[in-house]
């Protein structure tokens, strides 16, 4: 059984459908990449499997429970945590304030996550008592990582994470989705850096117009003539 299945997705926004029957699914320990141009539906999949866009038809199951039509609240307490590529902090909280915040859902003890937190993120050290607001965008992506961390997901959704970032910073993000999945953390992620991402990916999803084009191992992704023309230009 895999830790997150979504099937025959439909939905959208206000009646139109955005996804045209999109079929994901993401296995224990994987690294699953999300390609695709400019409107194809990305962000609205990801939207749709945390409760955040209305699904018209098919279903989405995690962790061996159906979760279509879930809030996201709910979806979080199942330890699905995701990170939308904008607006992403709370600019005026400062960075440890920012992490506390991801812990809002969370009755216990999580002073030894937010250790773990500062452990994966420690550039992020001396600056927890800066507003998120003033750090850099790399920065600030980190703080957004680490926020959604600290509900120890199961699944941890990113949406562009290295959107806007140089080079260094792409690199670093990069770096940090691997060392978050040794961990024993599922990842899904949406990346415009197509090639990078399909790199480290185990597999990756190819989608247009809010369907499924491509599906195959970030390798075979990577070597398809079709893929490399169309979506990772050439
Ligand atoms: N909040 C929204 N309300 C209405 N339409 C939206 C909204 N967000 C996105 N869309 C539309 O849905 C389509 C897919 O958008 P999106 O999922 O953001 O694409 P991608 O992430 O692949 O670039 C686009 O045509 C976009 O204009
Ligand atoms: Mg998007």
């Amino acid at each position: 059984m895999s830790l997150l299945e979504a099937q025959a997705l439909y939905g959208g926004y206000g009646g139109v459908d955005i996804l045209n029957g999109i079929d994901m699914r993401v296995e224990d320990g994987e690294i699953v990449v999300i390609v695709g141009p400019n409107g194809a539906g990305k962000s609205t999949a990801m939207k749709a499997i945390i409760g955040l866009v209305k699904i018209r038809e098919g279903n989405i199951r995690f962790d061996g429970q159906e979760i279509t039509g879930r809030r996201p609240d709910e979806v979080a307490r199942l330890r699905v945590c995701y990170v939308p590529q904008e607006k992403n902090v709370f600019p005026t909280l400062t960075v440890h304030e920012n992490l506390e915040m991801g812990a809002f859902l969370r009755d216990d003890d999580f002073s030894g996550q937010l250790e773990a937190v500062y452990e994966i993120f420690p550039a992020l050290v001396e600056k927890r008592r800066q507003p998120a607001g003033s750090l850099s965008g790399g920065q600030r992506q980190m703080v957004a990582m680490g926020r959604a961390l600290m509900l120890e997901p199961k699944l941890l959704l990113l949406d562009e994470p290295t959107a806007g970032l140089s080079p260094l910073f792409t690199d670093m993000v990069f770096d940090k989705v691997k060392e978050i999945n040794a961990t024993g953390v599922a990842i899904l992620m949406v990346e415009q850096n197509a090639k990078d991402a399909l790199a480290l990916a185990d597999r990756g999803y190819v989608l247009a117009l809010g369907r499924n084009r491509h599906e195959d191992t970030g390798a075979n992704l990577l070597a398809n003539r079709e893929v490399a023309e169309m979506f990772l230009g050439g």
